[in-house]
């Protein structure tokens, strides 16, 4: 197993033993793709919210937000293009019956020729050491560029069934490329087929007047169908945006690599509604300032990168992905696209009312174009979980697992630990206690040594411990331990909040 995916599994399992996420319906043996957030997650989860939402709505003073239902009318999904094409390419494996998506299928063969690749690359680095230059050895070496080529070929063979619509040549490349089934090993598939991936339900009294309505797979379309209640009810001009967080549903067949693929999952998404004509220098600035909101929360600048989609949606006419580097490797974390008018203009179509911004300054009715950001609250987690996961080997050569989470995201911002329960200190560190809890969430633990209290909060990711001990009744000092150096600095009490605060204030983060 490798590095990556031994410290993955480490995560996942962490992740479940101190309380931030559970399987769904563990008890039932879970639901796959569906996840819980436990009492330490939902405090993240929380915090990360509140990050986006400020830095969109507190942020900018022309965009506002908004909640709008996961249930909408049913002609939304047709008006959006998600009932004729929000499709994924399915295909049976005939012996085993399991079901897998085809161009999952290919990308997973690629995915082996490249590790063959990059194996290559390490066992050369090793036998040249500094001397070593990747790019001469990838243009030069026989192996590398043999397989390198079976990767463009394949690429390009998939990418003209997909631009073609072409079901029967995709099957063709999967028969031709000799995959097999992953748990089987056989080879014997079905024709595929597309598979729409909204969950379906129905809305009514009785079975007669029941009606088929959809779980919303984005929460973008409740934004473009409240487009103008929230333009003329705010006033704002545009441009302008609306920003929204919630649930979002989708059937996924591939559903694995923890929380990044779930079926039910929530989007944080803004819709930038501009002058048509000016959506390519929206799009550039959208691309940049959601680019330096990642680099601020401080992951790791090396571990961010665009994508720009080769092949676009009919409705967008540029799109491009935030990847980060997840254990498993980059992946999209948030989805830009300039989606033109094309969603305003179906749902004038279909609903028959006009959805049109009169603009004052040039005195003309017009659907504006959109420029929207997305990004998966889920996978942000992830992606925080992830790069703050840290096993350290102490001085003493014990090792401690530490979350570095960024100080203003942390489940608990403070954790008080008298050192001992009697004498009188736990009543003055509950004292402490109840004067700050109102400013930060605070854990309060008084069990065990406090090596191992410390352990405890370094594994939820609690930026600083403090100690009450017999002194401080005396002197009304307290010993403050910082999670990352794990520095201490003796502080009166009076100072306790000032010191907390210059850590944790999320403006520090925001400006
Ligand atoms: N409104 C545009 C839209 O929904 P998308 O690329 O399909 O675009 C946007 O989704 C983001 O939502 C993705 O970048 C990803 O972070 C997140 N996302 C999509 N499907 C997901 C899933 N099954 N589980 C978790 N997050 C998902």
């Amino acid at each position: 197993m490798s590095t990556n995916q031994d410290k993955f599994k480490k995560i996942v399992s962490h992740a479940k033993e101190y309380g931030f996420i559970f399987q769904s319906s563990e008890i039932y043996d879970g639901l796959s793709a569906v996840y819980d957030y436990a009492q330490n997650g939902v405090e993240l989860k929380n915090n990360i919210k509140n990050y986006w939402w400020s830095s969109m709505v507190q942020m900018n003073d022309n965009i506002v937000g908004l909640d709008s239902s996961i249930l909408m009318h049913p002609t939304t999904w047709k008006a959006s293009g998600h009932v004729d094409a929000f499709n994924d390419p399915l295909i049976d494996n005939k012996d085993s019956k399991l079901r897998y998506r085809a161009d999952v299928l290919i990308e997973d063969y690629i995915a082996k020729i490249e590790t063959k690749i990059n194996k290559e690359i390490a066992k050369a680095k090793k036998r040249f050491g500094d001397a070593f230059d990747e790019d001469e050895f990838r243009k030069t070496n026989n192996r590398v560029l043999e397989n390198q080529k079976k990767i463009d070929n394949t690429t390009s063979k998939m990418k003209k069934c997909f631009e073609d619509d072409d079901l029967v040549s995709l099957k063709q490349l999967i028969v031709d490329l000799e995959i097999s089934d992953p748990v089987s090993g056989s080879k014997n598939w079905t024709d595929i087929k597309q598979f729409n991936l909204m969950f379906s339900t129905s809305i009514g009294a009785s079975s007669e007047s029941a009606s088929e309505i959809f779980l919303r797979p984005e929460t973008a379309q409740g934004i473009f169908v409240n487009f103008l209640n929230v333009q003329k009810t705010s006033r704002k001009k545009i441009p302008f945006g609306i920003a929204q967080i919630g649930k979002a549903f989708r059937n996924e067949i591939i559903a694995r690599q923890f929380i990044f693929r779930m079926r039910e999952f929530e989007q944080m998404e803004m819709q930038f509604f501009v002058k048509p004509g000016t959506q390519s220098k929206w799009y550039e600035s959208w691309k940049e300032n959601r680019m330096k909101w990642h680099k601020a929360l401080g992951l790791g600048d090396e571990n961010y990168r665009f994508h720009d989609h080769d092949k676009l949606a009919h409705y967008a006419d540029a799109a491009c992905d935030i990847e980060f580097n997840f254990p498993f490797g980059f992946k999209e974390l948030e989805g830009i696209h300039s989606r033109t008018n094309f969603d305003l203009t179906q749902h004038e179509e279909y609903s028959g009312k006009k959805l049109r911004y009169f603009d004052p300054e040039i005195n003309e009715s017009y659907v504006p174009y959109v420029v929207e950001t997305s990004i998966g609250l889920d996978r942000m987690f992830l992606a925080v979980l992830a790069s703050s996961f840290n096993e350290e080997e102490l001085k003493d050569k014990n090792t401690r697992i530490v979350l570095k989470i960024p100080g203003f995201l942390s489940p608990y911002k403070l954790a008080i630990l008298p050192l001992v329960k009697k004498d009188g200190l736990s009543e003055y560190a509950k004292k402490i206690y109840d004067d700050l809890k109102a400013h930060f969430n605070i854990a309060y633990d008084e069990k065990d040594a406090v090596g191992r209290r410390y352990r405890r909060q370094d594994a939820i990711g609690t930026p600083v411990c403090l100690t009450v001990d017999h002194d401080s009744i005396k002197d009304d000092s307290v010993t403050l331990r910082f999670r990352d150096s794990m520095d201490q600095i003796r502080v009166k009490v009076s100072e306790i909040k000032k010191e907390i605060d210059n850590r944790i204030n999320i403006s520090n983060w925001l400006s």
